[in-house]
């Protein structure tokens, strides 16, 4: 059966193109106007963007069902225009074996909906100690290693893991925190955390780990991701790294372009994560990298939490924002309509680059491409409410903030897997 977009604004590679999108069997075989299918989606006045490509996401499963599970993160997935994600290891098992590779594969398979791409973990049950079964996870098909949620301390395991992981050509993806350094902080450590009497980490915390990495990278020449840069410092570094030729390629997340740490003065929990939000220094630093090049992708860091994990006092709750049915929308308001980057720029750093750090199909509408696309409406403006979302984590701290930006249809292969007006 052929599915014929019709009529849209079509973000291509570097621009966007008023036309119609064919498609067959999962493929996009034609882009260009005139063109005919036997099932039609009217996209007229609508905006057809590649699928988004979420390399940093926690779906929780096995294990910590109660805050999301691989059914309902793929369907909160789908609902924000994503169609593949990339699963972090921090479950219960902790995915560091071929087994719970294997699982999450096969439930993702069941549900049908984005399609899911383990990450293993880089040490055995994420302690840091021993390397995990990289092989075999390798084998059972992950797509990059992490130990996400901390940083592996010891530097020689550290080593070991990229360059076994190099020969299996995985990347190790960076989460940068000097656990030495944290020392209870729990937001970043400036005038805010003084006003509001909480414990703050230094922005050193993440630059240490950032370098230390860098660091590895140039010296045993093998390519390396650094996670969610949240610090106007840790930008500089990735710039001048990238400058000596150091092959690292890094990601930030809409909460570190959007947001500053004036919103923990509510001591509203769903504002607390890890890196912490930063200062309107940092902020602006961000977006400079994400305009520069410096910063490649953007992602989510979809942490989802229950109410009883985030309903306690500040220093209690659980680091992480649920942040994957707004990553579109907050992209584009505070980065697109701002001005900081064009649509096309905007989807490279959602879908084209992160298929490029990993070496995934997709991120962009291109002939001979995989179908994955979405169709948003940029006019529609709507106020986030967490409460409205289909994660099982409400925990959004863009609450009460109005975006725009909505997505209407998702396709996955093809196939409609997301559709508003059947919500
Ligand atoms: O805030 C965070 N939450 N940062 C992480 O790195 C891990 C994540 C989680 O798993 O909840
Ligand atoms: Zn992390």
């Amino acid at each position: 059966m052929k599915t014929l977009i019709q009529g849209g604004n079509v973000v291509l590679k570097d621009r966007i193109e008023k036309c119609d999108v064919l498609i067959e069997d999962g493929i996009i075989t034609g882009i260009g106007s005139g063109l005919e299918g036997d099932e039609v989606i009217r996209a007229s006045g609508k905006t057809v963007i590649p699928g988004i490509i979420d390399m940093h996401v926690h779906l929780r499963e096995p294990g910590f069902e109660g805050k999301e599970d691989i059914a309902s993160g793929s369907l909160a997935a789908v609902a924000g225009g994503v169609t593949q994600v990339c699963c972090m290891p921090n479950t219960d098992p902790v995915c560091d074996n071929a087994v719970v590779v294997n699982y999450i594969i096969n439930r993702a398979k069941q549900v049908d909906l984005c399609k899911v791409r383990p990450i293993g973990a880089i040490t055995r049950g994420e302690q840091g100690e021993s390397l995990a079964d990289i092989g075999k996870m390798a084998q059972a098909g992950i797509v990059a290693i992490s130990d996400d949620g901390r940083s592996v301390m010891n530097s020689n395991i550290m080593r070991l893991a990229m360059e076994y992981a190099s020969d299996f050509g995985l990347k190790c993806l960076c989460h940068c925190e000097d656990k030495t350094l944290v020392d209870g902080g729990v937001v970043n450590e400036g005038y805010n955390s003084t006003l509001c009497g909480l414990k703050g980490q230094l922005r050193a915390v993440e630059d240490i780990m950032i370098c230390r990495d860098i660091c590895l990278s140039r010296s045993l020449d093998i390519p390396v991701h650094i996670c969610h840069v949240s610090t106007y410092s840790g930008v500089d570094i990735i710039r001048a790294a990238k400058a000596d030729g150091v092959k690292v390629t890094a990601e930030t997340c809409p909460h570190y372009f959007a947001l500053t740490d004036d919103i923990i003065t509510s001591f509203d929990t769903y504002t607390k994560v890890s890196p912490p939000v930063r200062e309107e220094r940092d902020r602006l630093a961000v977006i400079e990298g994400l305009k520069d090049g410096t910063i490649d992708c953007i992602v989510t860091d979809h942490a989802p939490h229950s109410k009883k994990d985030k309903e306690v006092e500040y220093n209690l709750a659980a680091f992480g924002m649920s942040g994957i049915e707004t990553s579109f929308a907050v992209s584009y308001t505070y980065l697109v309509k701002t001005g900081a980057l064009t649509l096309p720029e905007l989807m490279r750093k959602m879908s084209y680059e992160p298929a490029k750090v990993l070496g995934l199909e997709g991120g962009e509408i291109c002939e001979g491409g995989v179908a994955d696309i979405a169709i948003v409406d940029l006019d529609a403006d709507y106020v986030v409410d967490g409460e409205k979302f289909l994660s099982k984590g409400k925990n959004t701290p863009f609450n009460g903030c109005r975006v725009w930006g909505k997505v209407l249809k998702t396709l996955v292969d093809g196939k409609v897997k997301f559709d508003a007006e059947k919500l």
